[in-house]
C-alpha cells in the first residue's frame, strides 16, 4: 500500500500520536552515573573538559549518592583519584584505598542506589597505563593477579558490582575465581568486552588523572577499525563468566552494538564516554546546538542500537529531564 492510501506522516501529528508510535523509551532504571572520588573533605573539584561533573570528597560522594537516589537514578559507578601512586598501582586494591573508603562510607549510610566500580589500574600507576609494565610494555599475566586483587577489595568495601575496564586477556577468568576464592560468587562481573583504544576518553583521562605518561593504549585496547575482534572479545568474557558486557564509546560504536546485541543473549551495556558528553557541553556552551536535545537524541540512539543499560555523564540531568 503506497500514498496516497498510506501516509505515515498520520502518526507524527501530535504528541499523543508520537507519544503512542514511539518505539525507544529512556527510563532512568537504565542509566548509570560515572563519579569520581578524590581525596579530602568537603570538596567539590569541577572539572574543566567534563562541565557540571567533579571531583568529589568521600563524604561529598555520599551527599551526592543521596541526592541522586532521591532524583531516582539507579546506580553509580565509581572511579578514584588516589592521594599517591606508584609504579604497581598500590592504591587500587588498598583496603583503605580511595573508592574502598567511598565503598565503605557509602554503604554505612545506606543511600540505596546501586553501587559498581570500575577497576583497573591506570589511575593509580605512576605511569598512567592500566597494568605494570615490563620491559615498557604492559604486562598481561602480571596484572591479572593485581586486578583481581582489586576487584576482591572493591566487593569486600562494597561494591555491588565490579567493572575490568583494563582489557588485559583472561581477566574476567581471574576476577571470577579470585571472587570465587573469596566467597563473593554472588557478585556480578559487568566487563568492559569490546573497548576501544579511543581519542573520545580525553576528557576522561583529565578528570581521573589517568593518561599515559608515555605512549598510548593500543596495545591491548581495540583498533577503532575492527568489529569481528569486538565480537571475538565479547565471546570471550562470556565464556569467562563476564554477567554483561560494555561497549565502549559508544556513539562512534552504535553498529558494534548492534551486532554484539544480535549475536549475544546476555545484556549488552554501552558507554557513553567523556568525549562525547564534552562534544554537546562544547557546542552547546557556544549556542550551536540545544544540549537537552542533543542528549535525549544521542541517548536515545544507543538504547534503539540494541543497549540495555547506558552509563552517561547526563543520568543525573536524565532525571530531571524525564
Ligand atoms: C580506564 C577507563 C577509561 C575510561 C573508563 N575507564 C579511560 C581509558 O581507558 O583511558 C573512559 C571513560 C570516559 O571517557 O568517559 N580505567
Amino acid at each position: 500500500m503506497s500514498f496516497p492510501t498510506t501516509r505515515l506522516r498520520r502518526l507524527r501529528r501530535t504528541t499523543t500520536l508520537r507519544g503512542l508510535a514511539r518505539e525507544t523509551r529512556l527510563d532512568l532504571d537504565t542509566f548509570v552515573q560515572p563519579l569520581f572520588v578524590c581525596p579530602g573533605e568537603g570538596v567539590r573539584q569541577p572539572l574543566d573538559g567534563l562541565p557540571g561533573m567533579m571531583q568529589l570528597s568521600v563524604d561529598e560522594t555520599v551527599r551526592e549518592a543521596e541526592e541522586l537516589r532521591s532524583l531516582g537514578v539507579r546506580a553509580i559507578l565509581l572511579f578514584g583519584v588516589p592521594e599517591a601512586k606508584d609504579d604497581a598501582g598500590t592504591g587500587a586494591w588498598a583496603t583503605d584505598g580511595i573508592v574502598q573508603r567511598a565503598l565503605r562510607a557509602l554503604t554505612a549510610s545506606d543511600p540505596g542506589i546501586g553501587l559498581l566500580t570500575d577497576v583497573c589500574l591506570c589511575e593509580y600507576t605512576a605511569h598512567g597505563h592500566c597494568g605494570v609494565l615490563e620491559d615498557g610494555e604492559v604486562a598481561n599475566d602480571a596484572t591479572l593477579a593485581l586486578l583481581a586483587r582489586t576487584a576482591v577489595s572493591h566487593v569486600e568495601a562494597g561494591a555491588d558490582v565490579v567493572c575490568p575496564s583494563d582489557m588485559m586477556d583472561g581477566r574476567v577468568a581471574a576476577i571470577r575465581a579470585a571472587l570465587d576464592d573469596a566467597g563473593r560468587e554472588r557478585a556480578p562481573i559487568v566487563s568492559y568486552a569490546a573497548k576501544y583504544a579511543s581519542a573520545f576518553y580525553g576528557p576522561f583521562r583529565d578528570a581521573a588523572g589517568s593518561k599515559p605518561s608515555s605512549g598510548d593504549r593500543r596495545s591491548h585496547q581495540l583498533d577503532p577499525a575492527n568489529i569481528r575482534e569486538a565480537l571475538r572479545e565479547c565471546e570471550q568474557d562470556l565464556e569467562e563468566g563476564a554477567d554483561a558486557i560494555i561497549v565502549k564509546p559508544a556513539l562512534a560504536y552504535l553498529d558494534v552494538i548492534r551486532a554484539v546485541r544480535e549475536r549475544f543473549d546476555a545484556p549488552v551495556w554501552a558507554y557513553n564516554v567523556s568525549g562525547e558528553y564534552a562534544m554537546v557541553k562544547a557546542a552547546a556552551a557556544t549556542g550551536w546546538l540545544d544540549e537537552r536535545q542533543a542528549a535525549l537524541e544521542s541517548l536515545t540512539a544507543i538504547r534503539r542500537a540494541g543497549a540495555d543499560v547506558v552509563i552517561s555523564y547526563w543520568t543525573k540531568d536524565l532525571a530531571t529531564w524525564l
